[in-house]
């Protein structure tokens, strides 16, 4: 499957709105690997895609988070009183949700899509095997050698190595602290010797210097995405693009306030005040916080968004895909 990409340019599956088919379509046009994200999205509204990259034609794959459960002994309504009371509105505490799960092994079975990553665990071998049988490539997002062992064990084709550099959520098994902050290029060459599957690597890749050095030290691929945030087909909001173009924040920070679990963004005010009181109850916290964070966007706040950022975001480039994948193939060496 990898083989089949003319560059070994993954654009990383971003949820919330910004992997749209046209910044999919246009990395699989230029030669590499676009993703459409399932995640926080109707099957309906996943299928609609998939049908759009079908008519498209070319090859993408789409990224699934795999339901975890809830661990019910956490406190939400302290925090939610405590949002409530600061934004001055009333919050609603969602149910449980799977992210409709079935219904989206079921989509990926049907159109048979070229690749179908996971992330937030590891689907088990039956589910595995059983999307392979369709002809699909199975990646499983990792962030240590050991569930790399896992993934291969289960089945899986490939796996995403995410650094700690990451931007977005750390896409571990368990919603755990923080357990690997290794570079990831020593982490790739743990993982290297500790699997023989492929090992796509993830996490702060801006610059083509990067792709090469990674793919010198034996990555199969890389998958970028805060390099594709800014790019004129992702479907970023003005404010988050602009803050990363114009350099408005100087750093970033894993958090947990936004959705209940670990994820890197643009360091901001809201970060620092929940930082304490945020409980790891994911993705409650996610549909808690949405209408803070809608209201932050209405007003441009960038002080209360979730604008989730790698560790290079000052290098972002603002330019049309084709433009930024072919420098990155001539920084890379890779023509
Ligand atoms: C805005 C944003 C949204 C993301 N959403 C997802 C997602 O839906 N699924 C997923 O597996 N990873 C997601 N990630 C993580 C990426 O797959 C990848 O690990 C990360 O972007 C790599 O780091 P970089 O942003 O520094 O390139 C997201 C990252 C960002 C920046």
């Amino acid at each position: 499957m990898l083989e089949k990409c003319k560059y070994p340019i993954i654009q990383a599956p971003m949820a919330g709105g910004i992997s749209t088919v046209a910044l999919a379509a246009a990395v699989s046009k230029n030669g590499g690997l676009g993703f459409l994200a399932a995640g926080y999205k109707t099957a309906g509204a996943l299928e609609k895609e998939i049908l759009e990259m079908e008519q498209i034609g070319v090859l993408y794959g789409v990224n699934v988070f795999v339901p975890s459960k809830e661990p019910v002994e956490q406190d939400v309504g302290t925090y939610k009183t405590l949002l409530e009371k600061d934004w001055d509105m009333e919050l609603e505490l969602p149910a449980w949700s799977d992210d409709e799960w079935q219904q989206k092994l079921t989509l990926l079975k049907r159109y048979k899509v070229p690749a179908a990553s996971f992330t937030f665990g590891c689907p088990n071998k039956e589910i595995i095997k059983d999307l392979q049988e369709q002809g699909i490539y199975i990646i499983i997002t990792v962030t240590d050698a050991n569930e790399a062992r896992l993934a291969q064990q289960a089945g899986a084709d490939a796996v995403c190595l995410q650094g700690i550099e990451a931007g977005g959520h750390r896409g571990s098994f368990e919603n755990s602290d923080l357990q690997e902050s290794r570079p990831l290029i020593d982490l790739l060459r743990e993982v290297r010797k500790t699997v023989e599957i492929p090992v796509i690597t993830a996490g702060g890749i801006m610059e083509g210097w990067q792709i090469a050095e990674l793919i010198q030290a034996g990555a199969a691929a890389v998958q970028l995405g805060t390099a594709f945030i800014c790019c004129e087909e992702s479907g970023a909001n003005q404010l988050y693009k602009r803050a990363l173009i114009e350099r408005q924040f100087t750093s970033t920070k894993l958090t947990r306030t936004f959705t209940g679990r670990l994820a890197r963004g643009l360091e901001n005010d809201f970060m620092h005040r929940y930082e304490a009181v945020a409980p790891a109850v994911y993705p409650t916290l996610h549909f808690l916080t949405q209408s803070i964070r809608k209201k932050a966007l209405a007003s441009e706040n960038t002080q209360a968004m979730s604008m989730w950022a790698g560790e290079g975001f000052q290098r972002v480039r603002a330019m049309p895909v084709k433009e930024l994948m072919e420098k990155l193939v001539a920084e890379a060496s890779l023509s």
